[in-house]
């Protein structure tokens, strides 16, 4: 199955992909993930994306088209592939469907986790991440056990470097300004599909693999 998951800064996509992922055994795809790898490897990648993320603006479609052309032509997406936070830009999803025509391959599913703008900021200074698995936890919404460390393998969680106010006010500005054109983009294809994004997170996933598993 080969999807796109949409939705603004702290919609879901995230939590709802590490759940996709695990069930459908698809490779999750983030370009927010790979420039994070970037930054922390130092490579000229990290160096470029760092100063776009850090004020919350999107990194030039040049450099993020680039690397998801060059991870979607890997083998193991052959048995599909769950794009999350790709693509942003209506010129990102036209370059989506030239790499997708050359592979032979069709987006099944655009799936849009759909919520308020108002609560965005709420789930993103809240949002503590685990250093050593990547699980996403929220000190109110979806809080640890025990606090700052994961439940799933006892890792110190931390704060993402571009979830302080300032900056996600910025991201918020950013992506509500890119999504409404995208939306259409895909309406018009008819490959989107609306979940709403407010309901509980597995109430939100039992929503999508509903989608999913028509597709089996
Ligand atoms: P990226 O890493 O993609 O960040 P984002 O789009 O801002 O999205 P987030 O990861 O912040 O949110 P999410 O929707 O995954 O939410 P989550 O599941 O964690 O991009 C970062 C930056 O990289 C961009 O600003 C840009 O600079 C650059 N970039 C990336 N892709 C790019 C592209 N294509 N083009 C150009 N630049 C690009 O959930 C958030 C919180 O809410 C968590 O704490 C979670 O526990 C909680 N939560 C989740 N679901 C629920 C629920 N149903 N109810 C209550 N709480 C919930
Ligand atoms: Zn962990």
């Amino acid at each position: 199955m080969n999807l796109v998951l949409m939705g603004l800064p702290g919609a879901g996509k995230g939590t709802q992909a590490e759940k996709i992922v695990q069930k459908y055994g698809i490779p999750h795809i983030s370009t927010g993930d790979m420039f994070r790898a970037a930054i922390k490897d130092e490579t000229e990648l990290g160096l470029q994306a760092k100063s776009f993320m850090d004020k919350g603006e999107l990194v030039p479609d040049e450099v993020t088209i680039g690397i998801v052309r060059e991870r979607l032509s890997k083998g193991d997406c052959k048995k599909g592939f769950l794009l999350d936070g790709f693509p942003r830009t209506v010129a990102q999803a036209e370059a989506l469907e030239d790499i997708l025509t050359h592979l032979d391959k069709k987006i099944n599913y655009v799936i849009n986790i759909d919520v308020d703008n108002g609560i965005l900021m709420e789930r993103l200074t809240g949002r503590r991440i685990c250093k050593d698995c990547g699980a996403t936890y929220h000190l109110v919404f979806n809080p640890p056990a025990k606090d700052g460390v994961c439940d799933r393998c006892s890792g110190e969680l931390y704060q993402r470097a571009d979830d302080n106010e300032a900056t996600v006010k910025n991201r918020l500005d950013v992506n509500i300004k890119q999504t409404k054109p995208l939306l259409d983009f895909y309406e018009t294809k008819g490959y989107l599909r609306n979940i709403d994004g407010q309901q509980e997170i597995d109430k939100v996933f039992a929503d999508v693999d509903q989608l999913l598993e028509g597709l089996q």
